[in-house]
């Protein structure tokens, strides 16, 4: 499969969730550049998790706390969801610092078994409406 077709496949099954309604992606834009996303996953019983991504050239510049706030706002507000969650790598400090500046908190910290075999230390978060 080339990069494109397996691209292609990823959006296909994105966008057949985001019908089903199951979850929620946007693409972070900058003067009309692709620069990362953000997504809210597991949409259920008033609950999903937050996941995002930024392009390395633009880490540093709040793009992430920015943008983690904006779906929170539409989260809890128009979607009406009571709880958010999310889990990060215990080493990434920028994710967790994203998090913690828009109000989650800490719950757990444990090694999860990656599914190639190897574990790493991740902390988990949520919020609460
Ligand atoms: C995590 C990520 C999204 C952060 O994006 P970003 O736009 O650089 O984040 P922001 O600029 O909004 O905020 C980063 C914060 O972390 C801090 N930070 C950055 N590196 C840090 C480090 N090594 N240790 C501690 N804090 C750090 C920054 O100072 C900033 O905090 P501040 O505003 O209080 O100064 C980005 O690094 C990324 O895409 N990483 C790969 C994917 C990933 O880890 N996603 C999260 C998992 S869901």
């Amino acid at each position: 499969m080339t990069e494109l077709a397996v691209a292609n496949e990823v959006v296909r099954e994105q966008q057949a969730a985001m019908d089903a309604g199951l979850c929620r992606y946007w693409t972070i834009l900058e003067n009309r550049q692709a620069i990362g996303s953000i997504d809210l996953s597991l949409i259920r019983d008033g609950s999903a998790e937050v996941g995002f991504l930024l392009r390395p050239d633009r880490w540093d510049q709040g793009f992430a706390s920015e943008a983690v706030g904006t779906v929170i706002t539409y989260a809890l507000g128009p979607l009406d969801l009571k709880r958010l969650a999310a889990a990060v790598q215990a080493e990434n400090r920028a994710a967790a610092r994203v998090l913690e500046k828009n109000g989650f908190s800490q719950v757990q910290q444990r090694a999860v078994t990656l599914p190639g075999g190897d574990s790493r230390v991740c902390g988990f978060y949520l919020l609460k409406r």
